[in-house]
C-alpha cells in the first residue's frame, strides 16, 4: 500500500525553498510508520505554534482514503490533544473517549485504535504523528524504536523547514526595516536636490526643472503617473500644469472641470487635506462622483496633496498607480506636501515672473504706440528709459546723444538755459519741481527751431509713481493745432476790423456831421477873422480869441481823426495798462452826434475812481461801441423817457463790472445765449457779428459776457474784466 499524498490545496503551504525534499521525507515517514503497525491510517500533522492550529502534511496506511479532517485547532479531537499537551496519547477504543471527533469515519473505516505522539525537537512543537488502528496497538519495543527514529526524521526535516521560514521571513522583515529606514534619508535626498532645484531657477527653466522632477518623484516612488495641477482663478478647474506618466501609461487631459469630476477631493484639498486611497471603494459614500472618475481613468491608488505657497492654495500635486495597489503611510504624505510646497513655492514666483514680465511688456508696447515722445526719468534726472518716437525725434534733431538713454536730461536744459532759449528756465524749473515732489506737475507750450524750421510743442512732465521716484517727460509736436490755433486768431482779427469797418461805416453820417461841426467853425471864424482884418484898425483881441476858437475846433476835429482811426487800425492786439473810464468816455463822444440825430441820451454812472484793466483798447473800445450800437438800435421805436442808454463801471473785488442797460424791446424769450452766436441778428440790415466778435474779445481778455433781461424794460448786458496790474 502506498501513502496516499493529500491533495495541494490542503496542505499547509510552506514557502520555503526545500519544500519538495520535506514532503519526501514525511511521505516516507508515514508509509514506513504504517508498515509498522497494520492495518492503520498514519498522518503527519504540521503544527503552527502561533496560530495553535495544525494541517495535514501527510497520510498514509491502509485502509486508504481521505481523512475527513485537514485542519484542526490545538485540543480538537485525539491529535489537537496531543499537540495541545505536548503528551503522547494512546486510547484502545476511540468510541469509549468523548475526545475523539468524527465516529462514523473510525466506524467506516473499521478504525477504533489511536496512537499520538507529538514532533518536538529544541523545545518547539513541530508537529502530531497520528497512528489509527483497527485493533489496540501493542508495538514491539524494536517497533517502538524504530518509530520513534521515524518521529525524529519527521520532526528534523519539519524544523529545518520552520527554521527556513523564520530565517527567509526575518530576511524580508529585516530588509522591509531597513528599506523603511533608508526611505526618509534617499527621500531627504531628492528633498535637497529639488528644492536645491528650484532656488533662484529663471523662471523660463522652471518648466524643465518640473519635468525632470516629476520624473525623479516618479521613479523613486515606483509610480505610474505624477501630476501637478493649479487651479484655476476661479477655483472651477484644474490645470495641469505638468504631468508625467510612466511608459505605456496614458497622459491626463490638460484640464479638468472640478464640479463634475473630483467635487469632493477638491473641497478637501481647499481644506488642506491631503486625500489618499488604495483603491477607489476606499472613498466615502458622498465621493461618489470622484470615486467615478477615478475609476473611469483606470486609477487604483491615488493621493492627492494640497500645494500650499505660504498661507495660499495654489492646487495639488497627484501621484498614482494605475496597476498595482499602494498604501500612502503618514511618512510619505508628510514628505509630499514639503515636496508640494517646494513646487508651489517655484510656481508662485514662475507666475509672480511672467506676470510681471508680461506687465513690463504690456507697459513697453504702451510706451512704443504713443505718438508723442516720451522718455522716463529717474530721481536724479537721468533717461531710463524712452519710446521709439522719442529716439528717432532725438536722432532727427541731432539731440543724441545728449538725450539718449542713460544721459541727464536736466543737463540738456541746464545747456539750454547757457544758451538763452527763452523757456529754458521755466522748463528745466518744472523738471526739478516734479522730481523732488515740490510740483505736482509741469507742462508748458512752446516754439523751437528745429531742422526743418520753426514747430510748436508742448512738454508735460508728471511724477513716476514708483517708491524710487522719477518722472514720465512727454513731448507732443503741436504744430498743426498751433497753426489752426493762430489761423483762427487771425480769422477772428479780420473779421473784428470788418466789423469795426462796417460799423463805422454805419457812423459815417454822423461822424460826417461831427466833422462838419468844427470845419464849418472854423470856416465861419476864419472868414469872420477876415473881415475883421479888412477894417481900418482891426482888433486884435477879437481876432486873437477868434484864432483861439480856430485852434479849439481843429482840435476837436483832429480828435475826431483821432478816434476815428484808431478804431480803423488793422494792427495785432496789443495789450496795455487801459482806463476803462476813459476808453467808455471816448466812446460815447463817437457816438455823440448819432445820439443827438436819434434823439437818445446816453448816462454814464462811472466809477470816480479811474479803473484799470489789462487789455487792446481798440478791442475793447469795439466791445464798447457795439454794445451801445446795439441799446440804441433797440430803443429806436421807444418814446419819452425809455430813449436813456446808462453805461456803468464799478469794481467788484478783483474784477471791473461794466454794464449797459438800455429801455429797449429786451431780448427775445429764450435767447440770452442764442445772441451770441454768429450770424444770429433779428435785424433786416443785421450782421449778426457785433456780439459774437465781443465775446471772443472779452474772453480772450479773461472776461465773461452775459445779457439779462430788466425788471421793468429793456435788456443789459454785462461784462466784468479783471483788474489790471
Ligand atoms: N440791447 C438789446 N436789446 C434787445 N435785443 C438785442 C440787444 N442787443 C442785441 N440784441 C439781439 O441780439 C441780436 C444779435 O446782436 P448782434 O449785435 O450780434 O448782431 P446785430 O446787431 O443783429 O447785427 P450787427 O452784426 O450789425 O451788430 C440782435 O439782432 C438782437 O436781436
Ligand atoms: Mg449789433
Amino acid at each position: 500500500m502506498s501513502a496516499q499524498p493529500s491533495s495541494q490545496a490542503d496542505r499547509f503551504s510552506l514557502s520555503t525553498p526545500n519544500r519538495d525534499a520535506v514532503d519526501t521525507v514525511l511521505a516516507r515517514v508515514v508509509r514506513e510508520a504504517a508498515a509498522l503497525v497494520r492495518p492503520s491510517v498514519v498522518a503527519v500533522w504540521i503544527a503552527d505554534e502561533t496560530a495553535r492550529s495544525l494541517k495535514l502534511g501527510a497520510v498514509g496506511g491502509d485502509p486508504a482514503g481521505r481523512l475527513p479532517i485537514t485542519a484542526l485547532s490545538f485540543g480538537q479531537g485525539g491529535v489537537g490533544w496531543v499537540a495541545a499537551t505536548r503528551e503522547a496519547l494512546e486510547v484502545d477504543d476511540v468510541f469509549a473517549d468523548l475526545r475523539f471527533l468524527g465516529r462514523h469515519w473510525w466506524r467506516s473505516h473499521g478504525l477504533s485504535s489511536f496512537l499520538g505522539l507529538p514532533l518536538v525537537l529544541e523545545d518547539r512543537l513541530l508537529g502530531v504523528l497520528s497512528l489509527n488502528g483497527s485493533r489496540p496497538l501493542r508495538m514491539t519495543e524494536g517497533e517502538r524504536d524504530r518509530l520513534a527514529g521515524l518521529i525524529n526524521q519527521a520532526a528534523t526535516a519539519l524544523l529545518g523547514t520552520r527554521l527556513d521560514a523564520e530565517t527567509a521571513a526575518q530576511r524580508q522583515e529585516g530588509a522591509a526595516r531597513r528599506a523603511a529606514l533608508a526611505m526618509p534619508l534617499q527621500f531627504e535626498e531628492l528633498l535637497v536636490r529639488l528644492s536645491s532645484t528650484f532656488v533662484r531657477l529663471p523662471s523660463h527653466e522652471v518648466e524643465t526643472a518640473f519635468a525632470t522632477s516629476l520624473q525623479q518623484l516618479g521613479h523613486f516612488l515606483e509610480l505610474d503617473r505624477v501630476t501637478l495641477y493649479r487651479f484655476s482663478r476661479d477655483a472651477q478647474e484644474f490645470v495641469v500644469v505638468h504631468s508625467w506618466s510612466g511608459p505605456g501609461v496614458m497622459p491626463v487631459p490638460p484640464r479638468v472641470t472640478v464640479s463634475q469630476e473630483f467635487p469632493w477631493s477638491v473641497s478637501q484639498l481647499l481644506r488642506e487635506q491631503a486625500v489618499g486611497f488604495s483603491h477607489p471603494e476606499e472613498l466615502p459614500v458622498e465621493a461618489f462622483r470622484d470615486a467615478e472618475t477615478f475609476r473611469r481613468r483606470g486609477v487604483r491608488s491615488n493621493l492627492a496633496i494640497p500645494m500650499m505657497a505660504g498661507a495660499r492654495i495654489l492646487g495639488c500635486l497627484a501621484v498614482a498607480t494605475l496597476t498595482v495597489e499602494r498604501v500612502w503611510p503618514d511618512e510619505l504624505v508628510q514628505r509630499l506636501r514639503l515636496v508640494g510646497e517646494v513646487f508651489a513655492n517655484a510656481l508662485a514666483q514662475k507666475e509672480a515672473d511672467d506676470n510681471l514680465r508680461e506687465s513690463e511688456l504690456a507697459k513697453s508696447a504702451i510706451l512704443a504706440s504713443l505718438s508723442s515722445h516720451v522718455a522716463v526719468l529717474d530721481r536724479e534726472g537721468q533717461i531710463v528709459t524712452a519710446n521709439e518716437s522719442w529716439m528717432r525725434f532725438a536722432r532727427a534733431n541731432g539731440w543724441l546723444p545728449q538725450a539718449g538713454v542713460g544721459t541727464s536730461y536736466l543737463d540738456v536744459w541746464r545747456r539750454a538755459v547757457g544758451d538763452d532759449a527763452t523757456h529754458a528756465r521755466d522748463v528745466l524749473a518744472g523738471i526739478e519741481a516734479v522730481l523732488d515732489g515740490s510740483g505736482a506737475s509741469f507742462a508748458l507750450e512752446y516754439p523751437s527751431r528745429v531742422a526743418g524750421g520753426e514747430r510748436w510743442f508742448t512738454i508735460s512732465v508728471v511724477p513716476l509713481r514708483v517708491p524710487k521716484g522719477g518722472a514720465v517727460v512727454s513731448h507732443t509736436d503741436i504744430t498743426e493745432r498751433k497753426l489752426a490755433e493762430l489761423e483762427a486768431q487771425r480769422s477772428r482779427h479780420e473779421l473784428a476790423h470788418f466789423t469795426r469797418v462796417s460799423t463805422i461805416g454805419a457812423l459815417a453820417a454822423s461822424l460826417a456831421h461831427e466833422l462838419n461841426q468844427p470845419l464849418t467853425g472854423i470856416l465861419a471864424n476864419a472868414q469872420a477873422a477876415m473881415r475883421l482884418m479888412e477894417a481900418g484898425s482891426p482888433d486884435l483881441a477879437e481876432i486873437r480869441s477868434i484864432l483861439s476858437d480856430i485852434v479849439d475846433d481843429d482840435k476837436r476835429a483832429r480828435e475826431v481823426i483821432r478816434r476815428l482811426r484808431s478804431l480803423l487800425r488793422k494792427d495785432a492786439a496789443q495789450f496795455s495798462l487801459l482806463d476803462l473810464n476813459g476808453l467808455i468816455r471816448d466812446v460815447a463822444k463817437l457816438l455823440s452826434s448819432d445820439t443827438i440825430i436819434r434823439n437818445i441820451a446816453v448816462r454814464l454812472e462811472l466809477d470816480p475812481d479811474p479803473l484799470f484793466v489789462n487789455g487792446d483798447s481798440v478791442q475793447v473800445q469795439q466791445v464798447v461801441l457795439n454794445l451801445l450800437l446795439n441799446a440804441m438800435e433797440a430803443i429806436a421805436e421807444c418814446v419819452g423817457d425809455g430813449r436813456t442808454i446808462v453805461v456803468r463801471t464799478k469794481i467788484e473785488v478783483e474784477t471791473v463790472h461794466v454794464s449797459v442797460q438800455d429801455a429797449g424791446m429786451g431780448l427775445q424769450q429764450g435767447t440770452e445765449q442764442l445772441v451770441f452766436e454768429p450770424f444770429y441778428t433779428t435785424k433786416p440790415s443785421g450782421l449778426g457779428m457785433g456780439l459774437a466778435v465781443s465775446k471772443s474779445i472779452i474772453e480772450a481778455h479773461g472776461g465773461r459776457i452775459w445779457a439779462t433781461d430788466n425788471a421793468l424794460r429793456g435788456a443789459t448786458f454785462h461784462f466784468p474784466l479783471p483788474v489790471g496790474v
